[in-house]
């Protein structure tokens, strides 16, 4: 069984930080951040909560999806590693606001990872026969944890929520999910504190999972490289995506990516990349797209995902 997207949603902060507004800030440079990441502009929540964020972009995709009411959800999951409250999670107070009454909540937290163990989650539970249609939410204050005084980590991260109606699917899925929590000082967020992140061992081990993880989605389902429309990677740097797009002998055309607009915003940009290409057009139904994320833990993963 797999997953079909029958619904998107995203939510942007208004306020947008451009590269110059960060040099300002710490000595970096437009030209620098451009060069080195992709990164143009950043969006900076200073008014909503994680919650509130999060709500936003769950009504937007229950809006779009036309096949399935709120209360035919079964479950939702919130992913997150920069939210406000402790409790409820952030999954319930969505239910609340959707009026999901059938589904069950909970939030999940695997970082860079989020939205793709949250995914994998879903199909696990469709598998069970627990649920045939989810809610997942990644949704992210970064600019909350991060040390804007820290010029090698602040020129990433941005703000943002995206989310996604999963509906279940017939058809054979297929997906992996790794970590290695021996490597966990490589990006640490210390209670109460800030991002710490070693930038050159999180991309050294990016450019190496992720193939590895695209590769064995592949070849559980025995896909060729033309059976996949996009894949859609967490944008967390361009030389990540280009690097990845390289190693696997693909076009940068199926790499799709948004990161100069919003930065890395953590397991909310791959659900913000998919909202914007579902809303685009550019994801006809019959697509067949390839998600994988990576970050904090060390956690990685992939997973197949039908239009
Ligand atoms: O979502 C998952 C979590 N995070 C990631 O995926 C991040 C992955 N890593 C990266 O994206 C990159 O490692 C960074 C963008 C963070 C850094 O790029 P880099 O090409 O690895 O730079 P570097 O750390 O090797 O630094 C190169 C130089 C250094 O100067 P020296 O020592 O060569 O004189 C840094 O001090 O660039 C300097 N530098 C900067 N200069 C201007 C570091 N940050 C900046 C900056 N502006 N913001």
């Amino acid at each position: 069984m797999t997953g079909r997207i029958i619904g998107t949603g995203s939510y942007s902060p208004e306020l947008v930080w451009d590269n110059n507004k960060l040099a300002e800030m710490v000595e970096t440079s437009d030209e620098w951040i451009r060069e080195r990441t992709g990164i143009a502009r950043r969006h900076i929540e200073k008014e909503k909560s994680a919650s509130e964020m999060a709500v936003e972009a769950a009504k937007k995709a229950m809006e779009s999806c036309k096949e399935i009411k709120a209360e035919d959800l079964g479950a939702i999951i919130v992913c997150s590693i920069a939210q406000e409250e402790v409790l409820p999670s952030v999954s319930c107070q969505v239910q609340a606001a959707i009026g999901a009454t059938n589904a069950f909540c909970f939030d999940l937290k695997a970082a860079c990872s989020g939205f793709v163990f949250a995914y994998n989650t879903c199909i696990a539970y469709m598998n069970m026969g627990l649920i045939k249609n989810a809610l997942i939410v990644g949704v992210e204050k970064l600019s909350s944890i991060t040390d804007w005084t820290d010029r090698s980590s602040c020129i990433l991260f941005g703000d943002g929520a995206g989310a996604a109606v999963i509906t279940a699917c017939e058809e054979e899925g297929a997906m992996m999910m790794r970590c290695e929590g021996s490597r966990g000082e490589v990006l640490t967020c210390p209670a109460g504190s800030t991002l710490i992140m070693n930038g050159q061992e999180v991309f050294k081990f990016a450019v190496r999972s992720v193939p590895e993880a695209i590769l064995e989605v592949m070849s559980q389902k025995m896909l060729a490289k033309e059976d996949v429309d996009y894949y859609i990677l967490h944008q967390a740097n361009k030389r990540i995506v280009e690097s990845v797009a390289k190693r696997l002998g693909e076009p940068m055309e199926k790499f799709p990516m948004n990161i100069d607009e919003y930065g890395n915003t953590s397991s909310a940009s791959i659900p913000l990349l998919v909202d914007e290409l579902y809303r685009s057009g550019k994801l006809p139904q019959g697509s067949r797209l390839i998600m994988a994320g990576f970050g904090a833990g060390l956690s990685w993963g992939a997973s197949y995902v039908t239009v």
